[in-house]
């Protein structure tokens, strides 16, 4: 399987892939990204993903030419030639190129890269044993100054220092706090509290990126019988809890099973989160946008 970018319409191997060092999101981080999985020769939520794409364009008023039909067929043809089963999709749009903050200084044609290769976020045994996760002291960037449905670039800096805060500390994952002290999401999944059957998970207005993950595992708990609260959780509630798990397009469906140092109620995956992941497993090998 050849790990492929597409660049501005041109296709090359990852390896000799390059791009200018004068693009926006290189030197301001003014760019938007998506990633994407590919399940058994079909790429997953894909219209999910373009569309939170495209509101984000809209709000950071990038001028892109390709519209979302062919942004669409652009990431299936990539797919194809890169003739990938089961694999990781980096799709990123940049406001263009140019030195100076201002946009009005710099070529304001977008930069579209797609990026056809591999990722796994956590190791194999994780999701067997579960993620211990500690408190970050990072609080997630507020709305007023970037909303976080906006899927920015710049703001994963944020986002980095609160997962080597979690590395120092030995965790597999931080848990990342609004500037309320409610709990918004970890550094690059969303996360949710099961307590007496009953599915919690932050509202978005406590900060979130909106994930596509989020709102299958919603659909799936949903489905299957379990209700879904979206509502404003404190790290008192973790404890209360009988299990949590994590969601992202990189981490599926991932249990977690402690919170600094604190076991959340047996400390092992519980038998809904375990129930869930074996729906989300179903559900991804058996549907998506076929290439
Ligand atoms: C900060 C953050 N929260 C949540 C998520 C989960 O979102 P999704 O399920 O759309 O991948 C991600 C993943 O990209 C993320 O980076």
């Amino acid at each position: 399987m050849p790990k492929l970018v597409w660049l501005n319409g041109q296709i090359t191997p990852l390896e000799s892939a390059t791009t200018t060092v004068a693009d926006h999101a290189h030197l301001y981080g003014d760019g938007l990204f998506e990633g994407i999985r590919i399940y058994n020769h079909r790429v997953w939520k894909l219209d999910e993903h373009l569309d939170r794409l495209y509101h984000g364009i809209k709000f950071l008023g990038f001028e892109v030419s390709m519209t979302v039909g062919e942004m669409r067929s652009t990431v299936l043809d990539v797919c194809r030639q890169a003739d990938i089963s089961d694999g990781y999709i980096r799709l990123n749009v940049t406001r263009g190129t140019g030195l100076g903050l201002d946009p009005k200084g710099i070529d304001r044609s977008a930069n579209v890269m797609i990026m056809v290769s591999t990722l796994s976020l956590y190791p194999a045994e994780a999701y067997e044993m579960g993620l211990t996760v500690v408190t970050s002291s990072i609080r997630v960037i507020p709305a007023d100054s970037l909303d976080p449905r906006i899927k920015c670039i710049g703001r994963y800096a944020a986002n980095i220092l609160a997962k080597q805060e979690g590395n120092r500390m030995g965790a597999g994952e931080a848990l990342m706090l609004n500037y309320q002290g409610q709990i918004a999401e970890c550094t690059g999944d969303n996360i949710f509290l099961i307590e007496k059957n009953v599915l919690r998970t932050p509202h978005p207005s406590c900060g979130i990126l909106k994930g596509v993950t989020r709102d299958t595992a919603i659909a799936i708990a949903k489905d299957a019988g379990y209700a879904v609260e979206e509502t404003i959780l404190t790290p008192f509630d973790v404890f209360s809890a009988d299990e949590a798990f994590l969601t992202g397009t990189a981490a599926e469906i991932i249990p977690m099973i402690s919170l600094d140092g604190k076991k959340i109620g047996c400390g092992t995956p519980g038998p809904v989160t375990q129930d869930l992941m074996a729906r989300f497993r179903q559900l991804t090998a058996t549907t998506g946008a076929s290439f």
